[in-house]
């Protein structure tokens, strides 16, 4: 690939621009052809077209003044009061629609954290998260000022209740639990996590990134799920994702508080401005609309019965997935509830195992503690079941074969990591990744 690192002087046709861009999609994981277990949530062609005319439609509008756009004060309004009452908040629920999973986390601590100073004074706020959570709730911790107690999980990968008594304190503001959690699909106890926070006088966020717009159709069609949502006495927030398993285009999530006056401490607002009043409901200034209006658009579009379907259709593809990996011979973690799950081989190095999956052209999403494989399934993974189950039973018969292998590839790395006797060592190791993602 050429590197263009600088502006050009003159202006390509935009013609051939596109011509480069078709060329350097190319080299992208083929996540149409199921390649890819994260990343991507693509329902069907016909959706993405309908995805991508909507947001065309909105390309240009901005959610930032709804008094501008009242088309798009409408999709937010509707869309958080739909979410709302998936997950049983009922009428006095409020919340907002985000950017994104992180940036819903990310406004419900800030929520909880401003709460806790005006109604009780906490002035070093504190909360407790399983070690599972995701990562965004350690970003906002840091953006937010609000320290992270981490607490252990057993080991079908739940929270250890005993864990979180004891880490509760005077300065405790939230204590969080996911539904659920991203690396291995498993649902914290949320029942008794809310019970406890309510008992305590605390807020009690539920992050349902993954699952909010997963469980309650599940739930529909008959699946197990213990209580997780505004329906648990004691849960105050929760976060869903909508680009997520909303299946609508990036950049939408909702935050939902139990009412408006813990939202009402989301918002930010400022008086003093030259350039007017101004008063914005979340970390992003300009709010693309294409979004907004995409999300409105498909809940519409399918409504519950479009999302039974492709939920009834995607758990017939994760039941073909389990009987291939167990199968195989690997082991599924603990007890996943939905489309997500994960595996680890007990006597093969399964890094060793995804490098030869990822000379196969597959995208691999790799954990450690345990060292696992993390599959989020989706439709564009059902015509390649047989497929991946195949080059998984190689895979693995090869890394038990080979376990000098250990020490080759990205095997080795993670074998180093693994041994670093300076876990700071790790994040100096990040940092340079980081600094290396930037270079042209
Ligand atoms: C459980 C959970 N919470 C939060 C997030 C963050 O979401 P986003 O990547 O949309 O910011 C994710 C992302 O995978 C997640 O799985």
């Amino acid at each position: 690939m050429e590197n263009k690192t600088q502006l050009p002087k003159s202006g390509t046709p935009r013609s051939e621009v596109l011509k480069q861009l078709a060329s350097l999609h190319q080299v992208d994981t083929k996540w149409r052809e199921g390649r890819a277990f994260s990343l991507v949530y693509h329902e069907s062609d016909e959706h993405t077209d309908f995805l991508k005319n909507v947001y065309t439609m909105y390309f240009h509008e901005n959610g930032l003044n709804p008094g501008a756009f009242p088309s798009i004060k409408k999709f937010e309004s509707e869309v958080v009061s739909i979410a709302a009452h998936l997950l049983n908040g009922g009428e006095k629920a409020a919340g907002t629609m985000t950017s994104g999973g992180s940036e819903s986390v990310m406004m419900a601590v800030k929520a909880h954290r401003d709460w806790a100073y005006a109604t009780k004074g906490i002035k070093q706020p504190e909360m407790i998260l399983p070690i599972t959570v995701h990562p965004a709730f350690d970003k906002a911790a840091h953006y937010f000022g609000v320290k992270a107690i981490k607490v252990a999980v057993d080991s079908d990968q739940k929270v250890d209740l005993n864990a979180v008594k004891a880490a509760i304190n005077e300065n405790t503001i939230l204590l969080v639990g996911s539904a659920p959690q991203y690396p291995h699909g498993i649902m914290d106890p949320i029942e008794d996590l809310a019970k406890l926070a309510k008992s305590k006088g605390i807020g009690m966020h539920v992050d349902a990134c993954v699952g909010g717009f997963m469980l309650p159709f599940l739930r529909k069609l008959g699946r197990e799920i213990p209580p997780f949502d505004f329906a648990v006495d004691g849960v105050t927030s929760m976060s869903a994702d909508l680009h997520k398993y909303g299946f609508t285009a990036k950049g939408a999530s909702v935050v939902i508080y139990k009412d408006k006056d813990l939202r009402r401490y989301q918002f930010f607002v400022s008086k003093d401005w030259p350039g007017g009043l101004f008063a914005s409901p979340s970390v992003t200034g300009t709010r693309p609309a294409g979004s907004i209006a995409a999300a409105w658009a498909t809940l519409h579009a399918l409504g519950e019965e479009g999302y039974l379907r492709l939920y009834r259709d995607l758990l017939e593809t994760v039941k073909k997935f389990r009987a291939g990996i167990e199968a195989a011979g690997l082991h599924i973690i603990g007890n996943p509830v939905g489309t997500i799950l994960s595996y680890e081989a007990k006597d093969a190095n399964i890094h060793v195992m995804a490098d030869l999956m990822e000379s196969k052209g597959w995208f691999v999403d790799r954990q450690m503690n345990p060292d696992s494989i993390h599959l989020t399934i989706t439709p564009a993974n059902a015509p390649i079941v047989n497929q991946y189950c195949a080059d998984l039973k190689e895979s693995y018969e090869f890394a038990k074969a080979h376990p000098e292998l250990g020490g080759e590839g990205m095997a080795a790395m993670y074998g180093m990591v693994a041994k670093l006797p300076d876990p700071t060592m790790v994040n100096q190791f990040l940092y340079q990744y980081m600094d290396q993602r930037y270079e042209t």
